[in-house]
């Protein structure tokens, strides 16, 4: 490689000792990210002419951040979700034919109760009543036995229980054993967008640059079979607002879903619904593991 300064020539060796520095690391996977880390982080200083002044104000902006996580609220994901990296992990590691994924978001919980398929989640509280149905399939459409669903979303109020001690903690939120034809079905609420939290760094930085600070309306779903790759992914309402401008940029072709009025009776009446409800059906595909 030719350089055209000295001052080329000593960044270089030092981005080439750098890289080299990663070299020793047992995982050798680790020796190799850590090295292209620090080749891309180098260029990035190089070709932005980083000052010292932005360089300090970087290290106070994860500094503030590293103040505010704790195990409720992690700011790191929040700055990758933010700069896009969480989806561009999701779409480098997205196995061939299956359903995209998307963001797994701040809201997960790992304690979701199981409950049978067919469940009622709305016990009483406000919101569009939904009947969310569908099939977990493999990519030659055969259905997936024994798949489980873990879903979540936000109430009627925009808020997930863990923004809104008002709610029950496991408010609209479930893990679901598919049927043996890879079927589920449950009745829960129409969600609505939100914005992401910004009372942190995270949120001073998306103000300052004068972004968006809201998602789509969206379900949450993580499904699960034997034998196949799991799949973490969301399903946003066709029209919602924000739907081309979600601020994690998690909305990707595909997992955009009408949500159409239903007219089942049979649902209606199992249910006990009485005012007009809507429907959505959606096919997850899962592909299998290696
Ligand atoms: C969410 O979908 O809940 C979410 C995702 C990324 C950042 C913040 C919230
Ligand atoms: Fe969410």
């Amino acid at each position: 490689m030719t350089t055209s300064s000295p001052q080329d020539a000593l960044s270089l060796s030092v981005t080439e000792a750098a890289m080299r520095s990663f070299g020793t690391a047992s995982n050798p996977r680790l020796g190799e990210v850590m090295a292209l880390l620090v080749k891309h982080l180098h260029a990035f200083v190089q070709e932005s002419h980083l000052t010292k002044a932005e360089w300090l104000q970087g290290l106070e902006f994860l500094t503030a951040s590293a103040a505010i996580t704790d195990g409720e609220r992690n700011e790191f994901s929040l700055i990758s979700d933010i700069m896009g990296i969480s989806s561009m992990v999701d779409v480098v590691s997205q196995p061939v034919g299956g359903t995209p994924s998307s963001v797994l978001g701040p809201f997960h919980n790992h304690d979701s109760k199981v409950k049978p398929n067919g469940s009622d989640l709305t016990e009483g509280q406000a919101g569009e009543r939904t009947w969310f149905k569908g099939r977990v399939v493999g990519v030659d459409g055969q259905p997936i036995p024994n798949a489980e669903l873990d879903f979540w979303q936000n109430a009627d109020n925009g808020l997930y229980p863990a923004q809104d001690p008002e709610q029950d903690p496991h408010n609209l939120r479930c893990k679901i054993k598919c049927e043996a034809d890879g079927s589920f079905n449950l009745l829960t609420i129409r969600p609505h967008p939100y914005t992401v939290p910004t009372d942190g760094p995270v949120g001073a930085l998306l103000r300052a640059s004068n972004r968006g600070i809201w998602r789509p309306a969206h379900y949450h779903v993580i499904v699960s079979a034997p034998g196949h790759v799991g799949l973490v992914t969301e399903l946003f309402p066709e029209g919602s607002d924000y739907i081309d401008n979600d601020t994690v940029f998690g909305v990707r072709p595909g997992l955009v879903v009408p949500f159409v009025p239903s007219h089942n009776k049979a649902v209606a009446e199992r249910f006990g619904i009485e005012t007009p409800f809507l429907e959505v059906n959606f096919e997850f595909c899962l592909v299998k593991a290696n």
